[in-house]
């Protein structure tokens, strides 16, 4: 069955509309669309923005496609809801509707790969860049939620990498897996400067 069953919702030829790197990719508003059809929590789209800006800016200091990767930060939990009662079935579906929708083959291996209970192996720095900033997102916005003033302007790096090693803190924030930003080459703190810059840009959006 397409995904397209899966979910019961279609999705218009119109949306094949813009070449990148010689693959069909659909345009930043229409992908936004797809993640409001598919994600109703409006939690879990904030999320998905937050790891957006910081894929974005992440493909920045790596030189890489920032359109790419933030099409991936966005698109990454698009199953997220459909595959709710079994999380085993997590990232596959929503690797298989993105491959439907004729998103690169890339940006689809990372998107399966971000989910490791499939055993998938990260290979490329989008794979790993997407498994690392996961997690990130969760732990940035509970540090910034226990300040007083509930903003992203009220909290820096130290504040956060304090945070970081309080087990008890926001436990649902895989320290292991925010860690794995080593296998990009880069140090803890470079990661969550890196992180919450890019969430603070698009802290109205983010509602901090
Ligand atoms: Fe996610």
């Amino acid at each position: 069955m397409s995904w397209a069953g899966c979910v019961g919702i279609a999705i218009p030829p119109s949306i094949y509309s813009r070449k990148l790197g010689g693959f069909k990719m659909v345009s930043r508003d229409e992908a936004l669309n797809i993640l409001k059809k598919n994600l109703k929590n409006k939690n879990l789209r904030k999320h998905c923005l937050a790891a957006e800006a910081i894929m974005r800016k992440l493909a920045e200091h790596f030189g890489e496609d920032k359109e790419l990767w933030g099409m991936a930060g966005l698109l990454h939990d698009i199953d997220y809801e459909e595959t709710h009662d079994d999380p085993n079935r997590h990232s596959l579906v929503g690797g298989e509707m993105l491959a439907e929708m004729g998103f690169p083959e890339e940006l689809v291996h990372a998107v399966k790969a971000h989910n490791e209970v499939h055993g998938i192996e990260r290979e490329s720095l989008l794979d790993k860049a997407l498994y690392a900033v996961d997690p990130l997102t969760g732990l940035i916005v509970a540090a910034a939620l226990i300040k007083p003033e509930k903003k992203l302007a009220a909290i820096d790096v130290n504040f956060i990498l304090n945070r970081f090693k309080e087990k008890s803190f926001a436990r649902g924030a895989s320290r292991e897996q925010i860690q794995c930003c080593s296998e990009l080459g880069l140090e803890l703190e470079e990661f969550i400067e890196i992180g919450l810059k890019a969430m603070q840009e698009i802290a109205d959006d983010l509602g901090l």
